[in-house]
């Protein structure tokens, strides 16, 4: 369907904004991310969204977001906070892309990254790496069970990513 949304799901830092954003250069589609979305609803960072109002508030707003994604927006990228996949109207968005990694990969590529203290701090899920690994664990079948398509990232490399989604949407 030529309007359909394309959803990238995955792990918190695995790429999906990088992706993204490489994917609105190499197409004519345009890009929202929905942690972005509610960070400007909120003025507030994400993190302070968790500080001071907690996880169930945030929740409650992915799903409102999820909501107002499926019925407003159409022929775009929505990158996702990695636990917007559980929302339960997750299909009805649009076809979903999950960008697939390891947990020692994703991990290894945020400290290897230029701004890998922002990016570490910007997430309080992964304040403690037991629990975020805990987290993957549980996650990793159901990101799998829920996609359509699945694009293996663990080499970082964006224009593989971008080529083999193009790639992938076309068949
Ligand atoms: C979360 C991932 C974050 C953000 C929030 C919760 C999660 O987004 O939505 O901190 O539950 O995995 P990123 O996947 O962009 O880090």
């Amino acid at each position: 369907m030529e309007n359909e949304n394309i959803i990238l799901i995955g792990f918190m830092g695995v790429g999906k904004g990088t992706v993204a954003r490489a994917l609105v250069k190499q197409s004519n589609y345009f890009a929202v991310d929905t942690d972005d979305l509610i960070e400007s609803l909120e003025n507030k960072k994400i993190k302070k969204i968790f500080e001071e109002n907690g996880e169930p508030y945030f929740r409650a707003l992915e799903k409102k977001c999820a909501l107002w994604c499926e019925n407003n927006i159409t022929g775009s990228i929505i990158s996702t906070g990695g636990g917007f996949y559980k929302q339960e109207n997750i299909k009805k968005i649009g076809k979903i892309i999950y960008l697939q990694s390891t947990f020692e990969k994703i991990l290894g590529g945020i400290h290897n990254s230029p701004n890998a203290k922002k990016k570490l701090k910007k997430r309080p899920l992964l304040s403690n790496l037991d629990e975020a690994k805990k987290i993957y664990n549980q996650r990793v079948k159901e990101y799998e069970e829920v996609s359509d398509i699945i694009i293996n990232v663990e080499d970082w490399d964006e224009n593989k990513a971008v080529k083999n989604i193009l790639d992938a949407l076309k068949k």
